[in-house]
C-alpha cells in the first residue's frame, strides 16, 4: 500500500547541505586520495586552540560534577563570565541571566530567529550572506530578504537599500560586521545609521559578533546596541570562542538578549540538546577569562596573509577585490571571467568555474551562489602562507588563459 507523503518532511526536505562545509569535505577526500589539493574553503583559523585552554578542559574531565547533566542554559559561571566578558570587549552590559551557552554560534543563530519568527515574518539579510542564515530563518518560518551590496559599496549596505526592503511583514534586521562572507566591517557612524533606522520602525536586530577580534587596519569593531542603546531591548547579540581562540571543533557559543527571549530560547534548547558539553564550557570558560593575546597573534598572521591574498588575486585580470577589513575572508568578483573559454571550457556560473579550477588547479573555492551572489568566489585566508600563494599562484595560472 502506498501512502501519499513525503518521506522527508518538506521543511527538512528544503534545506540544502552547508556549500561551505561541502566545499572543504570534497578537498579534504581530494587530499586523503593522493591529490595535492590547496582547500580556501575552511571557515576556521589555522592554529591550534591555546594549551591553557586545553588544560581547562583536561581538568574538567576529571571533576564528577562535569560526567552529569548541567543546567541547559549554560554552566552559571560561564554564564557569568560571558557577560563579564561581553562589556570587557564590546562596552554591552548584560546579567548573567541575559546568556545562554549554546552549542557553538550556530545554535544560537538558530535559536534567536526560533524564538523570534512566526510563519511569514520577514527577515532582512544583508547579502552576500553567511550560508546558514537563510536556512535557519526558513526553518523557523520566517522569510529570508535579501538585501544586495556588491563590490562597489565593499558589500556594506545602506539604510536606503534596507528602507526599500522594509515592508509591514519585516520584524527583524540581521546585522553581520566583521562579515562572513565578505570581510566588510561597518564603520561606527554607518552602524549607528541603521541602528537608529531599526529603531525607528520596531524592528528587532539579530547581530553576529563572532568576528569581533578580527579587525585589521584602521577599522574598529561597534556593537549595535552600544552604539544605539534605545535597541537593546530588541537586540540579540550571538558570538562564540569559535574564531577568537581557535576551537570551532568545542562548539561553544552564546546568544545574549532580553531576558523574556534567553529564557524562550533556552526553553527551547532545554528540549532539543540540553547542555553543551560541560568539558567544553569548562575549556570555554578558560578562554573568555583569560587574556586575548592568542588572538592578536592570530590576527598578525591573518593581516600578513590577507594583504598577499588580495593584492595576488587583484593581479589576475578579469577578478576584482575589494580589501577585506576584517574576519578571515576574501570575496572577489569573477563576473567578467564567466562565458570565456579556459582549457576547453567555457564555464557560465561561479560554480563551474570552481569546478574547473578544482579540476584544473586542485584548489578548492566556494562559489558565491553558496552566499546569495553569484559571479563571486569566498576565499578563506585562515591557512599557511606557503599553501596561500601557491593556491593562489595556480589559480592565476589558470585564469590567466582565459580567452
Ligand atoms: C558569521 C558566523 N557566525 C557564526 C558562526 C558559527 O560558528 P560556530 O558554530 O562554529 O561557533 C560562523 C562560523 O563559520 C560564522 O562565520
Amino acid at each position: 500500500m502506498s501512502i501519499d507523503r513525503p518521506r522527508i518532511s518538506r521543511r527538512i526536505a528544503a534545506i540544502s547541505e552547508s556549500a561551505t562545509l561541502a566545499v572543504d569535505a570534497k578537498a579534504k577526500a581530494l587530499k586523503a586520495a593522493g591529490r595535492p589539493v590547496i582547500g580556501f574553503g575552511a571557515g576556521e583559523p589555522d592554529f591550534p586552540t591555546p594549551g591553557y585552554i586545553v588544560e581547562a578542559a583536561v581538568t574538567a574531565a576529571r571533576v564528577p560534577r562535569f560526567h552529569k547533566y548541567t543546567p541547559a542554559g549554560g554552566l552559571p559561571e560561564l554564564r557569568a563570565a560571558v557577560a563579564e566578558k561581553t562589556e570587557r570587549d564590546s562596552g554591552y552590559r548584560v546579567e548573567a541571566s541575559q546568556v545562554l551557552i549554546t552549542n557553538g554560534g550556530k545554535q544560537a543563530v538558530y535559536e534567536a530567529f526560533a524564538a523570534l519568527l512566526d510563519p511569514g515574518d520577514e527577515v532582512l539579510v544583508p547579502t552576500p550572506y553567511w550560508t546558514t542564515y537563510p536556512e535557519s530563518i526558513k526553518l523557523a518560518g520566517g522569510v529570508p530578504v535579501d538585501v544586495v551590496a556588491d563590490e562597489t559599496t565593499g558589500y556594506r549596505v545602506s539604510v536606503a537599500q534596507l528602507e526599500a526592503a522594509r515592508t509591514d511583514r519585516t520584524k527583524v534586521l540581521l546585522f553581520v560586521s566583521p562579515s562572513n562572507p565578505t570581510g566588510a566591517v561597518y564603520s561606527r557612524d554607518e552602524i549607528e545609521a541603521i541602528g537608529r533606522w531599526a529603531d525607528e520602525h520596531g524592528l528587532w536586530v539579530v547581530t553576529d559578533e563572532i568576528y569581533e577580534h578580527l579587525v585589521y587596519g584602521d577599522a574598529e569593531f561597534h556593537s549595535m546596541p552600544v552604539v544605539v542603546p534605545e535597541l537593546a531591548d530588541r537586540t540579540l547579540v550571538l558570538n562564540g570562542v569559535a574564531k577568537t581562540y581557535a576551537m570551532t571543533g568545542w562548539r561553544v557559543g552564546w546568544l545574549v538578549g532580553p531576558q523574556d527571549v534567553v529564557k524562550a530560547a533556552a526553553n527551547l534548547q532545554s528540549h532539543a540538546t540540553s547542555n553543551v558539553a560541560n568539558v567544553s564550557q569548562a575549556a570555554a570558560l578558560a578562554a573568555v577569562t583569560g587574556d586575548l593575546s592568542a588572538v592578536a597573534e592570530m590576527r598578525t598572521a591573518f593581516d600578513r596573509r590577507r594583504q598577499t591574498m588580495v593584492r595576488m588575486l587583484n593581479d589576475i585580470p578579469g577578478v576584482f577585490c575589494p580589501v577585506p577589513e576584517g574576519a578571515f575572508y576574501a570575496y572577489p568578483s569573477v563576473k567578467e571571467l564567466l562565458g570565456k573559454e579556459i582549457r576547453g571550457k567555457r564555464p557560465q556560473s561561479s560554480v563551474e568555474l570552481a569546478a574547473l579550477i578544482l579540476e584544473e588547479a586542485e584548489v578548492a573555492l566556494v562559489p558565491g551562489e553558496a552566499f546569495g551572489t553569484p559571479g563571486y568566489f569566498r576565499l578563506s585566508y585562515a591557512l599557511g602562507d606557503d599553501d596561500l600563494v601557491e593556491g593562489v599562484s595556480r589559480v592565476a595560472k589558470l585564469l590567466s588563459e582565459a580567452r
